[in-house]
């Protein structure tokens, strides 16, 4: 049998695992074995008794940076599966298009910095992906790591029932979702589109399809130009 799909973290806090990815549909698939979580305590390659994994920054400046012998050590230990992915507000920002391709492989490494963040020169030895969740500065990379491998595990078979939702979904295919309704039908006076109470499939199709690439107009012009040049429709 093949080994599941394999998120292994490296961290100084692996006590913050599985944490919210062992509830609601991730934590049933992974109590399924849908997908497997490794942790690394990146603590237990430091080289001295105080299990010190950081230092003073070279040139001065606020902070400790941690160590690349000790972080390359807990590196070493974990030789796959997947890529080798550095979380870092320098990093290339998250889409859904590299999510999905790291969900279509064996799994995925992620290297959690604390501090100033890793010592260059081991991000550099370890070719390691840099990815950034968003332009803001989390405390640590334990949280974009447990955004990261949600969004990836929701995407592997059998996790979420209804495949069909996920094609869906906001950026599956380059536009924001539609808007979405459900019971009580009239709620504090606002009633729900007339259209989704017609059981027109074709016109809610229409309906919907045209409320997505709106909200994407108006709420995403970068995401709206991108999808526009894909369809050869660039300016319209
Ligand atoms: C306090 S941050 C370091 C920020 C760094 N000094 C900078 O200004 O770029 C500590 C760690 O949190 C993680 N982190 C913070 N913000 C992040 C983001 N937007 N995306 C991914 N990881 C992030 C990284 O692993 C980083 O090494």
């Amino acid at each position: 049998m093949t080994a599941p799909w394999t998120a292994t973290v490296l961290t100084i806090f692996p006590e913050m695992f599985p944490g919210p990815l062992g509830h609601s549909l991730a934590g049933k698939g992974l109590r399924e074995g849908l997908w497997r979580l490794l942790t690394v305590d990146i603590r237990d390659f430091a080289r001295d008794k105080h299990r010190s994994v950081d230092d003073a920054p070279f040139g001065g400046g606020p902070g400790m940076v941690m160590r690349p012998d000790v972080v390359d050590a807990a590196v070493e230990s974990v030789p796959g599966p997947g890529p080798l992915i550095y979380l870092s507000p320098r990093g290339r920002p998250l889409d859904e298009a590299r999510v999905r391709e790291l969900a279509a492989g064996p799994g995925l490494r992620l290297l959690c910095g604390r501090f100033e963040g890793v010592d260059e020169r081991v991000i550099e030895a370890r070719a390691m992906e840099e990815v950034c969740l968003g332009d803001f500065v989390l405390s640590g990379g334990e949280p974009a790591a447990i955004l990261l491998i949600d969004a990836c595990v929701r995407l592997l078979p059998g996790v979420v029932g209804d495949a069909a939702a996920l094609e869906e979904e906001s950026f599956a295919r380059g536009l924001l979702e539609y808007p979405h309704y459900t019971r009580p039908q009239l709620w504090q006076g606002r009633a729900v589109p007339e259209v989704l109470l017609s059981g027109h499939h074709e016109e809610i199709r229409r309906w919907r399809e045209a409320q997505a690439e709106a909200a994407t107009r108006q709420r995403r012009p970068d995401v709206w130009e991108r999808y526009l040049a894909r369809q050869g429709r660039a300016g319209s």
